[in-house]
Order: structure tokens, then C-alpha cells, then sequence
């Protein structure tokens, strides 16, 4: 598709003296309007003519230079409609050719994109604001690595807060609870039951205090009284031990990060980062403590000023966060730094970025803050266990995949590797309701919509996904095309052949506006055009010529799917 726009533009260019990066080709949303358009408002400017006046002019112009695009002046537009043949010969053949990596394109060549993601707190379960960012951060770091760019993706763990102290006590005091063989649920118990202790148990709360001076560096070991002295030590353990819950998440969700750095990796960078934001001439000191004020620069943050350092000497979050940004950005010489956080940190990120400003960082506008909005029940009510507890995301995670596994039971119980599909089916489901929408949205989870094999769903992709699938399985046992195809003969399936052409620039288009929505809106509305195709037409059952063509076509949306489908984060199976 992407050298038919070319070609158009070029010959454009010729004819307009408009420079091919200002000429606009656009996909018009009425089929009858041809298959490509460029608009002439702004070519008319320039030659102080109407649009439809300038579009005629230009239509008769290039009418001969476009072999195999037949040109059309309609209105303010000129019309470009593609030969079907060349069509499905061009795009058809570069998927062939390019197969899973089709879609994929060099042009993040020599850039890096940092994106921040998941970032649980260790210690307390993930909840379901690092759902959110966890499959849309891992969604967008596959789809700028498939755009050529090198991709960083970093986990933030929250490993520097005060849940430690209650923890470490908490753990010494309940041998009980079983740690090694399910680390998130006790993990749960121990921080659940700290809260309380701290609230009623007077030597608790002390002991506790205590241990987070400890971990936190406020109080040397040396100087903490000798039964608190082995703080650090649980400290690490409990990292570990939670950290290890969260990777076995991961590995079911197929989340992979490049670089584990809890906030706790910049600690020794803190000092030098004061010491900057200090010696650009930004900072005051202010009952105490040390703040930049944003007011000059943003007036909604006048009475939000950003704390650096408390009056007590402790740092706070943004410290942590500005010290991770500054290491970042001389690591990396990012193109874009990605922060996929929900929107309910706004504040905070808007007061990141103001401090770089004030200090005259001109790479700020490469920091962007990706939000995302809530993951609601359904009703949309606030997502919690059946007893009304933190939802834990592996028991999210179990609850689907169950559905999934009646679901297929009752539709295909002969499927061989059921345990394994449901598990895909399940996780899919969850994924891509997660990612239909524009992120800013809220999502509803409700469990028999989000499985269902019809309507805007996961298993409906995957399910038109298995179809095609099927189809090329039996062709192959039968020898594969066997003729050569007849490409005049896709005549009806050009909706589809356009869209299959479009993919590339939907994944472009997904990355430039981190908006993985986009990409599986494109695959919802592909399966669409393909299922009422297929309830039209037959492709095994036909002349040669025409299966083969026929079945050219289906090797090529299925290779779409599957790419579309990986970049999500959902899997393909070929059977379901
Ligand atoms: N741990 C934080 C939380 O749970 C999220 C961290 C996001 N990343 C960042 N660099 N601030 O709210």
C-alpha cells in the first residue's frame, strides 16, 4: 500500500510544486470514493482557485503518469482507485515476503523509547491501576521495538516506601504464614496484618518505626537496638520473595521487562540530584523543607510546589522520580521517555516535567506522562475480591481462564491441548479489553462480555484468527495452492486487501500516539470484513485459479491477525 501512496505522491509533487512530506493521501471512508484521496484545500491556496477547480486541473495533469491507478476528481478531492490485480499483488506479496515481520518497519532505526511500566510497590499485591499499565506499557514497548526503535522497558518497583517497617516486623512475629510457596496472597496476609498491629499494638508501631529508620537509611543498623539489626537483611528478602511473585505473573501474561530498577537503585543518586536541581538556582527552602516552585511556570500548580526533601531529611517519590529521569536521560539520549501511569499521578508528573522546565532542560518535551483510566467492575463498581478484599491479579487471572475452559468444553470438547488454549483464550480476553479502547477511557471488566467469541472482543479475534487458520491447514494437507493465482478474481475482497495494505500504518500510527487502541480497533474492524467475506465465499471448493487467489488472500489476513495479535500481547492459537 505504502508504494502506491509513494508513487501518487511523487507524481503529485511534480504536478503541484507541493513537497511530497506537505502531500496528504488519505483513506476515504466511503469505499465509492476510491481507495486513496488527496484532499486540494490547501493546494487551491496556493493557486487562488476552489478546491473542485484545483482537483479537476490536477486529476487531468497526472490521469496518465499513474499506471495501474485510475484518477478521479470529485469535489475538492482527487480520487485514486488501485488496479485490483496490482493491488493484491503488491500487498499480498509483502506480506509473503516479510511474513511476521510485516507491519514492522525501520524507522525507529538509531532511536531509543524508554517506557516505564507495571512499577508495582513490592510487598503488597499489584493493583488493578498496574493491570493497566502493565499490558499497555508491555503492548506498546512490542509494537516501538517492531518500528525498529530500541525499545527500553523499566520496572519502577516501588521497593523505598514505609510498608517495609510493618512488614519485617510482621514477618518475625507470624512464622505462620507461608512465604515460599505463595508469595503474593502472604505477602497480603503479613501487610494486611501489620496495618492492624500498628494501629492497636503500641510496641508494634515502635518496632516497626524502628525498622523503616533502618531500611530508609535514617538509622545506621549499628545504632538501632540490637533486636532490630537484621532489618536490611529481611528487607532484601522480602524484595525477592515478592519480586518473584510478580515475575510469575508476568511470565503468564508474556510480559517481559529489559530493566528491573526499584526506586531504591537511585538512592545513591539522590544527593547529586539535589545538588543540580539546587545549583540550576530553583529551589527555596520552606518550613523546613526543600521545594522548587511551579507557579511561575503553571499557574494550576501554585500551591502544589514540587518537595524535594523533607524537613526531617527524608526524600520523597518525585526526588526518586527526578533522579531515575536524570539517569535516564544520560543513559539513553531518549527519543521519548514513556511513562505509563494512571491518571490519578497526573499531578505529579505535570510537576516533574515543570521542574525540568524551570531548570531549562530542553529535552523535556520528549517526557510524557501516558495515563490511562480506571479498571471498574461490572456496574462499574470498584474491582475487589469476592469478599470484598484487594483483588489479587493472579486470582483475576485464574477466574478467566476457569470461564474460558467451560466455554471451550462446551463448544469444542474434542480440542486437543484444551488446558493450554484456555489459558491463551482467558488471558486474551482480559488483554484486549484492556487495550480496545482509547486508553484515557475507563474499562469494565465483566467476564462473560469480555470471553464472549462474538462482538468486540479478544476470543472474537482469535476466534476469525482459528478460522483462517483452519482453512490454510486443510489447504497444505492438500498440497497448498497447486495453480497459479488469478488475481482479477479478488475483485470482492478489496476491502480487505485495503485493509491488510493499512496495516503498517496503523502499527506507525499506534506508537506515534501510544495508543495501542488503535491498533486493536483496525483488527476488530478487519475480522469483521472477513467474516461477512467468508459467509459469502468459498475458497477450498473452487476452480484453481481462483482457490489459489482465494487462499493467497487468507494466508495473508491470517498473517495479519497473528501480527496484530502478538504485538498486543494476546496469542494466536490455531485452534480453539
Ligand atoms: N509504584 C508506583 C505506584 O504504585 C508507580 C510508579 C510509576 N513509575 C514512576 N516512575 N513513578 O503508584
Amino acid at each position: 500500500m505504502q508504494e502506491f501512496v509513494e508513487r501518487i505522491r511523487r507524481v503529485v509533487a511534480q504536478h503541484s510544486g507541493l513537497a511530497p512530506a506537505e502531500i496528504k493521501i488519505e483513506s476515504p471512508r466511503e469505499s465509492t470514493h476510491g481507495d486513496l484521496a488527496f484532499p486540494c484545500f490547501q493546494l487551491a491556496k496556493t493557486q487562488r482557485q476552489p478546491p473542485p477547480a484545483a482537483a479537476v486541473k490536477l486529476a487531468q495533469a497526472i490521469a496518465g503518469e499513474l499506471a495501474g491507478i485510475a484518477v478521479v476528481a470529485a469535489g475538492p478531492y482527487v480520487n485514486f482507485r488501485i488496479d485490483r490485480t496490482a493491488l493484491a499483488q503488491s500487498v499480498l506479496g509483502s506480506i509473503s515476503r516479510r511474513g511476521a515481520r510485516y507491519g514492522g518497519s525501520e524507522e525507529g532505526a538509531g532511536q531509543t523509547i524508554v517506557l516505564d511500566y507495571s512499577s508495582p510497590n513490592i510487598g503488597k499485591p499489584m493493583h488493578v491501576g498496574h493491570i493497566r499499565s502493565t499490558i499497555i506499557g508491555a503492548a506498546l514497548h512490542r509494537i516501538f521495538g517492531f518500528l525498529g526503535y530500541r525499545a527500553v522497558g523499566i520496572n519502577h518497583l516501588g521497593d523505598f516506601g514505609s510498608q517495609f517497617g510493618g512488614l519485617i516486623v510482621a514477618r518475625e512475629l507470624r512464622r505462620d504464614v507461608d512465604l515460599e510457596r505463595d508469595p503474593v496472597h502472604g505477602l497480603l496476609t503479613l501487610y494486611q496484618w501489620s496495618k492492624e498491629q500498628i494501629a492497636t499494638d503500641q510496641e508494634f508501631a515502635k518496632n516497626a518505626a524502628i525498622s523503616n529508620a533502618v531500611v530508609s537509611g535514617v538509622l545506621l543498623p549499628a545504632a538501632a537496638p540490637l533486636a532490630r539489626r537484621h532489618d536490611l537483611e529481611t528487607q532484601a528478602w522480602i524484595r525477592t520473595v515478592s519480586l518473584d511473585g510478580f515475575m510469575r505473573t508476568y511470565r503468564r501474561l508474556g510480559i517481559e521487562h529489559d530493566l528491573i530498577r526499584g526506586e531504591s537503585y537511585y538512592e545513591p543518586f539522590l544527593k547529586g540530584t539535589i545538588e543540580r536541581i539546587e545549583a540550576a538556582g530553583v529551589t527555596e527552602v520552606s518550613d523546613g523543607a526543600l521545594v522548587v516552585q511551579l507557579g511561575s511556570l503553571d499557574k494550576g500548580l501554585e500551591k502544589t510546589p514540587c518537595l524535594l526533601r523533607q524537613s526531617n531529611g527524608m526524600t520523597l517519590y518525585a526526588t526518586r522520580d527526578l533522579a531515575a529521569l536524570f539517569h535516564r536521560w544520560e543513559e539513553f539520549h531518549f527519543a521519548r521517555c514513556l511513562y505509563v501511569v494512571g491518571s490519578e499521578q497526573k499531578l505529579h508528573f505535570r510537576q516533574l516535567k515543570a521542574v525540568l522546565r524551570r531548570m531549562g532542560c530542553d529535552w523535556e518535551p520528549k517526557v510524557e506522562h501516558v495515563d490511562f483510566g480506571l479498571l471498574l467492575g461490572p456496574g462499574r463498581v470498584k474491582l475487589a475480591s469476592r469478599k470484598g478484599e484487594v483483588l489479587v491479579l493472579d486470582d483475576l487471572l485464574d477466574e478467566v481462564v476457569a470461564e474460558a475452559r467451560t466455554i471451550i468444553e462446551e463448544k469444542n470438547p474434542a480440542l486437543a491441548n484444551k488446558e493450554r488454549i484456555a489459558e491463551q483464550v482467558g488471558i486474551g480476553a482480559l488483554v484486549f479489553n484492556d487495550l480496545k479502547r482509547e486508553r484515557i477511557k475507563d474499562v469494565v471488566f465483566d467476564k462473560a462480555e469480555i470471553l464472549a467469541f462474538e462482538g468486540e472482543t479478544g476470543p472474537y479475534v482469535q476466534y476469525t484468527h482459528a478460522r483462517l487458520a483452519s482453512i490454510l491447514r486443510k489447504a497444505d494437507e492438500a498440497g497448498g495452492e497447486g495453480a497459479a493465482p488469478d488475481w482479477a478474481r479478488l475483485e470482492d475482497a478489496a476491502p480487505i486487501l485495503l485493509a491488510l495494505g493499512r496495516f503498517p500504518g496503523v502499527v506507525a500510527s499506534a506508537a506515534a500516539n501510544s495508543e495501542p487502541s488503535e491498533l486493536a480497533q483496525y483488527l476488530l474492524a478487519l475480522c469483521r470484513t472477513l467474516s461477512t467475506w467468508l459467509v459469502e465465499h468459498r475458497v477450498l471448493a473452487e476452480e484453481p485459479e481462483l482457490r489459489a487467489a482465494r487462499l493467497l488472500l487468507v494466508r495473508g489476513a491470517e498473517a495479519v491477525l497473528a501480527n496484530g495479535l502478538t504485538l498486543l500481547g494476546v496469542a494466536a492459537p490455531a485452534e480453539m
